[in-house]
């Protein structure tokens, strides 16, 4: 008997111990020392051999209903305590869904692109199309094919880089015209804007730039026409205010070759100490002139049937017009602080 009793009393002890419990290592704890197996509950049970064999089945069965009780209040009490600290937790963790979320950075299309797209964009309503080629090119074409051939001077102005025998890091987008041309027949009216590369590397001139080669070949295209294409283009890009002018020039290509300049968007001329002409009221901003002969025919073209304008300008030029960037070099440092600053410039068709 004095088992029985002895065994009520650490139940109760040991309810009562759960009850009082208000953590969850507590509760372990408790376990451990009610039920473990240095418990006083264990030392009965492991003695029950010794207890006379008559009250054996009583005691046992005593015995494992307490330790049934007890398990039943653990888990309980477990369940309960686990349900506190994931309140609490929640309660501590507790999110405002409502408020606004950190806006991730949306970056900016870099001037260049920007530059590409507009003129892409505008001269695209005078249904110019645009291609492209590649950056690693035949010397024949970058060269001969335009006519330029070995020997030529034109091809000191360009200093190239060779990839290897016969084969360059394009100059110039030049050799897209004689592409597109003997990949169609005409008319042809095409942009290729792309990365061109010279060894040439100071304030002014970076080894990889990009330009815009435009070709129109058509039945009767004339000097005219180029003229008014790059006025358009011209008062497009810079305002309604701004003229252009072409002087002679020389180009391989074209004949005749005109270098084109736009009125000064800044002062107008008018400056003496203009900052962006210098006083002198004029800014180059490309070269163009007749499609030579020449060109024709190598294209497989009969130039009987046939004339055409060309033209190619440098894109950092005239985005660093576009946007008053005094340095070329800031154009391929990749600084944010530069960068961030073209966030909602023209994205896209205008
Ligand atoms: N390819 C010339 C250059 O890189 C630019 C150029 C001038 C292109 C006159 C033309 C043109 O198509 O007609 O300097």
């Amino acid at each position: 008997m004095m088992i029985k009793t002895e065994l009520e009393r650490l139940a109760d002890q040991a309810l009562q111990a759960i009850q009082n419990a208000n953590a969850l290592e507590d509760l372990e704890a408790v376990r451990v020392s009610y039920l473990g197996k240095k418990s006083g509950f264990t030392e009965i049970m492991k003695s029950l051999g010794q207890i006379d064999p008559s009250e054996r089945p009583a005691v046992g069965q005593l015995a494992n209903q307490l330790k049934a009780k007890i398990d039943q209040e653990l888990t309980q009490k477990k369940n309960d305590l686990e349900a506190v600290a994931l309140s609490a937790q929640l309660k501590a963790q507790a999110l405002d869904v409502t408020l606004p979320s950190r806006r991730p950075h949306g970056g900016s299309l870099h001037p260049i692109t920007t530059t590409v797209r507009r003129v892409n964009a505008i001269l695209g309503r005078l249904g110019f199309e645009v291609t492209t080629g590649p950056e690693v090119e035949t010397e024949f074409l970058n060269f001969e094919a335009v006519n330029i051939p070995k020997d030529h001077p034109a091809r000191d102005m360009q200093d190239t880089f060779f990839m290897g025998p016969g084969i360059v890091l394009r100059s110039q987008t030049s050799p897209v015209q004689m592409r597109a041309m003997q990949s169609q027949p005409w008319p042809v009216r095409i942009l290729c804007p792309g990365a061109v590369y010279r060894c040439d590397s100071d304030a002014t001139h970076s080894p990889m730039f990009h330009q815009i080669e435009g070709l129109w070949v058509d039945r009767q295209v004339s000097m005219a026409d180029l003229k008014g294409t790059l006025d358009f283009l011209a008062k497009e890009l810079f305002g309604s205010q701004v003229k252009i002018r072409l002087r002679p020039s020389y180009f391989p290509f074209v004949e005749p070759g005109a270098e084109v300049d736009v009125s000064c968007m800044l002062c107008g001329g008018k400056n003496p100490t203009c900052p962006v002409c210098k006083g002198t009221g004029w800014l180059e901003i490309l070269g163009a002139g007749i499609v030579h002969p020449r060109l024709f025919e190598i294209a497989g073209y009969n130039p009987k049937d046939v004339s055409g304008f060309a033209f190619g300008m440098g894109v950092e030029r005239i985005a660093m017009l576009l946007h008053g960037i005094p340095d070329l070099r800031l154009m391929f440092h990749g600084d944010q602080r530069f960068l961030a600053q073209f966030t909602g410039v023209f994205r896209g068709s205008e």
